[in-house]
């Protein structure tokens, strides 16, 4: 997946379009590039690597030209190198992409055997060649794109310019999210409402298997057989301002620090701290007509669903699956009439989560979406938008949005509890305050850094780190983990405490770090056991726990102190410290800590 920008402006746009580009760099930034259309040619500059090496070659070697296109990368076929970067293009036409055409090979062969030569390994260039391959049997631009748009499977967003055509471009969708932004005698293409934020608030987003025809002043939307279309148009929110660090080294520690505030602005939009009540936010939900819930994410999202499941089947007693969603998509699981599937994503963009909503939908599903962006994909699909309020989140390890997550699906679960008689107006009030006391809770975690800072030494040594938690602490532990592989490198391993003497136990020497989630809960003692299984094989054991290091009656290298609550809000507590000791490794062994390698923020493919 990758960010694509195209702008019909009435100055140069090269500056315009790096602008665009870096509030799209959370899609990726293995390279970027844009392309011009310059006294009828097209010219192109193209950097490996973060943003700032094509603006550093911007400014050796400028591009003018009111007509162009950009694009930052997630390499998906080919190599991140400056060849496989895009805009693609020949002599005539420029594109930039974000998906997988998924016949590429094919189109290759056909095109090859008819005497193109292709200068990258990517998927994309095929529509370049194609595009071109129909100009010249004398096809107008739009003709063109459409005859290849039909040739096309798979998933794309593309932007199109041509040379010779200054007042021209062409963008279409299937699949991955793309947005016209309509500007004042200029025209805009972005993947989101957020890259264009600097230029204009009026939005009109795409549907699957349109394309449009855009001149400065005029849109000009088509379906897939080319018969014109309507599309509202509409007044985004998204903000202009880049979101900056502050006085913080990283975004990522920045948005651990707003953890107390955005949790505590998310719960006040569920809860009725006052009256100790949770308000019915869910729209059309009725908890007590609904038999099963299936949950559905990605990466961290997906272990904010698992948390979900443990306080479901706990507290409202009703059952849900729980499955990451690109295995959902494929799975053909049937699913009860009338069900609730609830999606979980930050962005609201992730391609194998909207795949899975489809999929239930087509199931005759209810679908309520937790994001954290109103406006994307996910949430435009679903019948029930339930947002997290955590803010732009740009590191690519997400941290804000999880709790953020967890503070809606809790909030959720009191309300599930109360619709179906499983919680009764004591309880709520109890489970309200609980959920009331978290911010304070991470403040006080927030409050010394210090012990991590000196755990991280030793955890960078580390090949292998196991991370152990019990019952609802269990996802805890699997965050933790993907936390440090995600932003350390180094390998982790998530365990439920139980499992670890059918396999993992093997591993265990004094070499491996073992970092036990331990609540003071009534699993503790059962965690405790695990605990000194793993003391007994010359384990180097870290714990993270409200209750004396003292009770797990072993040897403990480091311990890292949480304060008391009740175990209701547990896991939104206990991530804080898993997620500091995963940035404390990765800022001592140096890092890209905001942009880890081969990973990106918003993943459009699957
Ligand atoms: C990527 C990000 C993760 C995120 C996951 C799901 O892998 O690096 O931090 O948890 O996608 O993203 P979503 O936007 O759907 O929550």
């Amino acid at each position: 997946m990758c960010g694509i920008v195209g702008i019909l402006g009435r100055d140069a746009v090269a500056a315009d379009i790096v602008d665009a580009l870096k509030r799209l760099e959370y899609r990726g930034y293995d390279s970027a590039g844009i392309a011009t259309v310059q006294d009828g040619h097209l010219d192109r500059r193209r950097a490996e690597g973060k943003l700032r090496n094509l603006e550093a070659l911007l400014n050796e070697a400028p591009l003018v030209g009111r007509t162009g296109i950009g694009h930052t990368r997630w390499a998906t076929h080919g190599p991140p190198t400056e060849r496989n970067a895009h805009p693609h293009m020949t002599d005539g036409v420029s594109v930039v992409h974000n998906g997988i055409i998924e016949n590429f090979r094919e189109l290759k062969d056909e095109l090859t055997a008819s005497g193109t030569t292709f200068s990258t390994d990517t998927d994309t260039e095929v529509v370049a060649h194609l595009i071109t391959r129909e100009r010249n049997t004398g096809a107008s631009p739009v003709d063109a794109v459409h005859a290849t748009l039909k040739r096309l499977e798979g998933a794309f967003a593309l932007a199109i310019v041509f040379a010779g055509e200054d007042n021209l471009m062409i963008g279409a969708r299937n699949g991955p999210p793309l947005a016209v932004g309509h500007g004042t005698g200029e025209m805009y293409l972005g993947s989101d409402a957020v890259a264009l934020a600097p230029f204009t608030d009026t939005i009109t987003y795409l549907d699957d298997g349109d394309w449009v025809i855009l001149t400065r002043d005029s849109m000009d939307v088509r379906d897939a057989e080319g018969n014109a279309v309507e599309r509202a148009v509409t007044k985004s929110v998204a903000s202009a301002l880049m979101v900056d660090k502050g006085n913080h080294r990283h975004f990522m520690i920045k948005e651990i620090y707003e953890q107390p505030e955005v949790i505590s602005h998310t719960l006040s939009h569920y809860l009725d701290f006052a009256k100790g009540e949770v308000r019915d936010l869910s729209g059309s939900i009725d908890f007590s007509k609904i038999s099963r819930v299936t949950i559905s994410a990605c990466g961290t999202a997906y272990y904010a669903g698992m948390i979900a499941k443990y306080w479901f089947e706990k507290y409202a007693r009703l059952p849900v699956d729980v499955d990451v969603a690109s295995e959902m998509r494929y799975r053909e699981a049937p699913m009860e009439d009338g069900g609730l599937t609830i999606v979980v994503s930050q962005s609201g963009e992730t391609a194998d989560t909207l795949a899975a909503l489809r999929y239930a939908k087509g199931e005759g599903q209810k679908i309520a979406s937790v994001v954290n962006v109103r406006e994307s994909t996910i949430a435009r699909e679903s019948d029930v938008i339930l947002p997290t309020l955590a803010g732009p989140e740009i590191g690519v390890a997400s941290t804000k949005a999880f709790t953020c997550q967890l503070s809606v699906l809790a909030a959720l679960t009191l309300l599930a509890g109360k619709q179906r008689g499983r919680i009764d107006a004591t309880q709520e009030r109890r489970l309200v305050e609980a959920l009331s006391e978290v911010p304070r809770h991470i403040t006080t975690i927030l409050k010394d850094e210090a012990p991590y800072e000196a755990l991280a030494q030793d955890l960078s040594r580390a090949r292998d780190v196991l991370y152990l938690g019990r019952g609802i602490n269990f996802p805890i532990a699997m965050e933790g983990a993907l936390k440090l592989k995600e932003i350390s490198y180094i390998h982790a391993e998530g365990y439920a405490a139980g499992e670890l003497k059918h396999g993992p136990i093997a591993l265990i020497d004094e070499n491996v770090p073992v970092i036990v989630v331990a609540p003071d809960d009534d699993l503790f003692d059962k965690t405790i056991s695990n605990v000194q299984e793993v003391a007994a094989r010359g384990g180097r054991i870290v714990f993270i726990s409200e209750t004396d290091a003292e009770r797990a009656g072993c040897p403990i290298a480091a311990s890292l102190p949480v304060p008391k609550c009740d175990s209701f809000v547990g896991p939104l507590i206990y991530t804080v410290p898993v997620q500091l000791l995963a940035y404390h490794t990765a800022v001592f062994m140096g890092t890209d800590v905001d942009q880890p390698r081969n990973l990106a923020k918003s993943v459009t493919v699957e």
